[in-house]
């Protein structure tokens, strides 16, 4: 099953797909993640996309194309792809479909991820992630642990993304309803949408995806 997370930033996209890799042997493909290890690894184009993420626009469609393409190459099937954080434009989305169809995949579904302005303002700046495996904390709803180790892998190194502040994450949210929401019309008319109330406990999120995964 190939899947697409489609929400606005702090939705819970990379949460829910942590869950749906652990529970469907499925592979997480964030282009987000993709393009914070290129920035950590110190890569031409690392260091090429710093400052507009950081700003909060939208990488190019090219850069971040490239990267998913290299992505499907490489990675065995599994139990299927979950797309987090991509496609995030109509010319990205176009690409996606065509990327699966030379692979002789298909898209199976697209769980629109619904969430209010206020509510992903304060996940997003309460949010941090353990900087040895990613796991996601939430100061109010998944505190880092007390014993300053990350309970996924003993990590200690909590740390927080530069993107995420109040002043960026406006501009986030201004791409996302600008460039990113005309997907949901897009999917819809392909019969691939269905919306999940992302607004419920982590638990509540998951249960509602599985529903909606059938
Ligand atoms: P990216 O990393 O994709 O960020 P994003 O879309 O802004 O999404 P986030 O990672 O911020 O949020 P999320 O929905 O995954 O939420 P999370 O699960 O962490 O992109 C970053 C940047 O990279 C972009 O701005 C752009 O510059 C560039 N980029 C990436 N992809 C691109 C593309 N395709 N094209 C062009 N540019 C691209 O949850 C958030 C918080 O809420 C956490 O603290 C979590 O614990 C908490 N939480 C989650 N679920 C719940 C819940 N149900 N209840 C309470 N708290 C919850």
């Amino acid at each position: 099953m190939n899947i697409i997370l489609l929400g606005p930033p702090g939705a819970g996209k990379g949460t829910q797909a942590r869950i749906l890799v652990d529970e469907r042997d499925m592979v997480q493909l964030s282009t987000g993640d993709m393009l914070r290890a290129a920035r950590t690894s110190g890569t031409a184009m690392g260091k090429k996309v710093a400052d507009v993420m950081d700003r909060g626009e939208l990488v190019t469609d090219e850069i971040v194309i490239g990267l998913i393409r290299e992505q499907l190459e490489d990675t065995s099937h599994a139990g299927g792809f979950i797309f987090d954080g991509f496609p995030r434009t109509l010319a990205q989305a176009d690409a996606l479909g065509a990327l699966l169809a030379d692979m002789g995949h298909k898209l199976d579904c697209v769980i629109e991820m619904q969430v209010d302005d206020d509510a992903l303002v304060a996940r997003i700046t309460a949010r941090s992630t353990c900087g040895n495996c990613g796991e996601v904390y939430n100061d109010a709803t998944k505190p880092w642990p007390a014993d300053g180790k990350c309970s996924n892998c003993g990590g200690t190194d909590q740390t927080r993304r530069a993107d995420d502040n109040e002043e960026s994450l406006k501009t986030r949210l201004l791409a996302y309803y600008k460039q990113t929401s005309p997907l949901i019309g897009y999917y819809y008319a392909k019969g691939d949408l269905k919306s999940v109330d992302g607004l419920g406990s982590m638990e509540a999120v998951a249960a509602a995806i599985k529903g909606a995964l059938g």
